[in-house]
């Protein structure tokens, strides 16, 4: 017998007063899989954990973590699972130590059991130092990471997380990243919700794109990129009157997307399509008020797969 997928989930429907927040979500998470729900504020993504972690019942449509159905078997769906939350779930009050000896305990762990717990997982998150200092004296990012450990006490097979660098800085955002590789890469199957076309790029095995409680797009990071243009290098001639002679002359490069007075083409190549344009407006003698490279974001995907922006 196959092994049934860490998470299926079909058709669904969430609603709070007249607000629709899941309207038919359908989502599979194979075992061993890192996958990134990607969608703007208000899209579902927290409601579709919430249900998923049964902290929220569906209106309609089913949902089953390994093989377990969330309604009917909850008990076992929360044996199998972390969340943590985009809100700290942590004690402020208590260290990370006692943070984690404390849910290792209520876990059923022996006391000895516990410490060794949290000594692993202080050691695993990069914690050690700071162990015995109160969570309220943490930076943001080793907040998240206490926040996750103390999520893993109980040695989940699937993680949920959500919007894990939301409010970190790039360096801590590195980390964290580094930190849900190496999850995976010890076995775990990962959930992670974001607003960040790169997290989902350079986390996910498959990304999903959530607008209005709807899937409206999946496939690989790559895929996604493709469909949205990579990279693009942007440029703004300085009278707007040159914006055609400017996409005429870069048609020789590729042909550009004018909005605004900014024509967007796409620069896979990076820097060397950059100098090439550059080169290309000069000979047309068009005078250029700014040209950059941009990486695609979250509001590129939206804009390309339903005509507005995020
Ligand atoms: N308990 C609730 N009561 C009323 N409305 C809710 C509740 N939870 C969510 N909503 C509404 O449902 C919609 C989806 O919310 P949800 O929190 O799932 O979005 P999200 O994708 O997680 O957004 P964000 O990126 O801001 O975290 C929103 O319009 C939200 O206001
Ligand atoms: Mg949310």
């Amino acid at each position: 017998m196959t092994e049934p997928p860490m998470v299926r989930a079909e058709r669904l429907v969430k609603t709070f007063g007249d607000t629709r927040a899941l309207d038919g979500l359908d989502l599979t998470v194979e075992r061993g899989e890192i996958v990134g729900v990607l969608g703007p504020n208000g899209a579902g993504k927290t409601t579709a954990l919430s249900i998923l972690s049964t902290l929220e019942r569906p209106d309609s449509g089913r949902a089953e973590v390994a093989g377990f159905d969330v309604l009917t078997h909850p008990a076992d769906v929360r044996a199998r699972i972390a969340l943590t939350g985009q809100y700290a779930a942590v004690d402020e009050k208590l260290t990370a130590r006692e943070n984690l000896v404390l849910f290792a305990r209520l876990l059923g762990r022996r006391p000895a059991d516990a410490r060794a717990r949290a000594r692993e997982l202080l050691d695993e998150f990069d914690l050690t130092e700071a162990a015995d200092r109160r969570v309220e004296t943490y930076s943001g990012g080793m907040r998240r990471r206490a926040d996750i450990a103390v999520s893993l006490v109980g040695a989940p097979s699937l993680l949920f997380l959500d919007e894990p660098t939301t409010g970190l800085d790039p360096r801590s955002r590195l980390g964290m990243w580094e930190r849900v590789r190496a999850l995976r890469d010890g076995g775990m199957t990962v959930l992670l919700t974001t607003q960040y076309l790169e997290e989902a790029d350079m986390l996910a095995d498959r990304v999903v794109v959530v607008d209005h409680g709807r899937v409206i797009a999946e496939g690989t990071p790559d895929a996604l990129k493709d469909k949205v243009g990579g990279t693009q290098c942007e440029v703004r001639p300085l009278a707007a009157t040159e914006v055609e002679d400017a996409a005429r002359a870069l048609s020789a490069l590729a042909t550009p997307f004018v909005r605004d007075g900014v024509l967007s083409l796409p620069a896979p190549r990076g820097a060397e399509d950059l100098t090439e344009a550059v080169r290309l407006l000069d000979a047309a003698g068009i005078r250029v008020a700014d040209i950059a490279l941009r990486r695609p974001t979250l509001d590129d995907v939206f804009l390309r797969l339903t005509g507005h922006p995020a």
